[in-house]
């Protein structure tokens, strides 16, 4: 049976996360009830900026990817994690500052910025601003204009790799809603343009080929790839890009069979690639960044939920219904993703095989996984759902009008409360 860092079963059978027993958590919170364990989340911060402040130019840091898990407590750990925070959207920029977050270390993404976030990135002096099109270029370089500042951004480039876990194709990839491609000279022609712009200072190449990635050769291919771009920058402008920034993707364990690299497994092959990169085209060493999102958080997630019925049909399959469901965890019904589901109340039993989880809302496809081997839960037990930390709680939604769930934070036999589960009244505060 897989089980996450921090998790194992005590002597009366119940999942404890950071020795707190899951069972007992379920029912002083209630379900759905967002785990997250802050003690992996701090490991995994300061695994990536040891080893990147040890193996890369002075001033390099990793930015936490926030679209995987934003919330105000998160700013907060990753301020006192030093690190760097990539945000995509206003909301997502309002958090991290009302956290606290210093305003230079975050990296401001996005292809459709509209141009109130961009006033409101401009205004709040984020530390870069990671421009995606030439409309954004050019609206940005009015809004510093009118706000007398010279802003640092970066630009979107697509390095013609895109990898998903195992395979990576290096083509083309021109058929993206992000960033300038290499291929087709549009990214040469962007930084030309950002270049003459008067208030934008151009820092920064950016690519981020894909994610739930379990190799490391495309990294190190789009390395190689982006040292070479800069190298034609230069030959065709005489400015060196001072910072590469290489995105997110490293792989979390959603199941058994999952084998995502340890962080330093997949950092070493890129740091040796960007120095004999360097080496090779005999270019000067750029700061390094990288935003990683789901290899920080995912593993640190577990979803509490209570079974609520179970409906064997006969020759068909069994439905072990949960208090939650696509409305807190999408990804199954978006687009099948894996997870390991344990009976968190028992360690020992009958298995009920092929089990599928549904959730309450009214739509067949709403299932938080398909063919689990669990042990047989009764109506009342508690179902833990496995890293679930990335992009469920960020991805979470109201749909029949659902309350999103409560989150807690819990660390060495310690936990608590960092997200209010919503009221109904929440639910209305906008109506009218
Ligand atoms: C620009 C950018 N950076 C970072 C990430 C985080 O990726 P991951 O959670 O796979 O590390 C993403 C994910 O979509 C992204 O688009």
């Amino acid at each position: 049976m897989m089980l996450t860092p921090g998790l194992r079963f005590n002597e009366i059978g119940h999942l404890t996360i950071e020795g707190l027993d899951a069972v007992s958590l379920a029912k002083e919170y209630g379900t759905p009830l967002y785990v997250i364990n802050e003690k992996l989340i701090r490991n995994n911060c300061k695994r990536y900026t040891s080893f990147i402040s040890d193996n890369f130019k002075a001033g390099s840091f990793p930015c936490y990817a926030s679209k995987a898990l934003s919330c105000l407590e998160i700013y907060r750990v990753m301020k006192e994690e030093n690190m760097g925070v990539d945000v995509v959207s206003g909301g997502e920029l309002y958090t991290a500052l009302k956290a606290g977050f210093p305003s230079e270390r975050i990296f401001f993404h996005g292809n459709n910025k509209t141009p109130d976030e961009l006033n409101m990135a401009v205004k709040n002096n984020v530390g870069r601003v990671i421009v995606d099109s030439l409309t954004e270029l050019q609206t940005l370089n009015e809004i510093a204009i009118e706000l007398n500042c010279k802003v640092k951004i970066g630009l979107r480039i697509k390095p013609g790799i895109e990898a998903h876990t195992h395979d990576y194709i290096k083509t083309g990839q021109i058929d993206s809603k992000f960033g300038f491609s290499i291929e087709n000279g549009e990214a040469l022609s962007a930084v030309k343009t950002a270049l003459n712009c008067s208030n934008l200072e151009l820092c920064q190449l950016h690519c981020h080929i894909g994610s739930q990635i379990f190799d490391t050769q495309p990294f190190a291919d789009a390395v190689e790839v982006m040292l070479g771009f800069f190298a034609k920058i230069y030959s065709e402008t005489g400015i060196w890009i001072k910072e590469l920034n290489l995105g997110g993707g490293l792989g979390a364990r959603y199941i058994d069979t999952d084998s995502p690299l340890e962080i330093e497994e997949y950092l070493t092959p890129v740091a040796n690639a960007l120095h004999e990169a360097c080496q090779k085209m005999n270019i000067p060493e750029p700061v390094f960044h990288i935003e990683p999102g789901r290899s920080i958080v995912g593993e640190a997630g577990t979803t509490l939920y209570t079974v609520g019925n179970i409906k064997e049909i006969e020759n068909v399959r069994t439905y072990v219904s949960v208090d939650g469901g696509m409305a807190d965890n999408i990804r199954y019904a978006l687009y099948k993703a894996d997870y390991t589901v344990l009976n968190a109340s028992r360690s020992s039993g009958n298995i009920l095989n092929n089990a599928t989880i549904a959730g309450k809302c009214c739509e067949s496809g709403d299932l938080i996984q398909e063919g689990v081997d669990l042990i047989k839960p009764e109506v009342g037990d508690t179902l833990a759902v496995l890293t679930t930390g990335a992009y469920n709680y960020s991805m979470a939604s109201n749909y029949n009008r659902s309350l999103k769930p409560a989150m807690i934070m819990v660390n060495d036999c310690t936990h608590r409360l960092i997200i209010k589960r919503e009221t109904y009244d929440d639910v209305l505060k906008n109506d009218i």
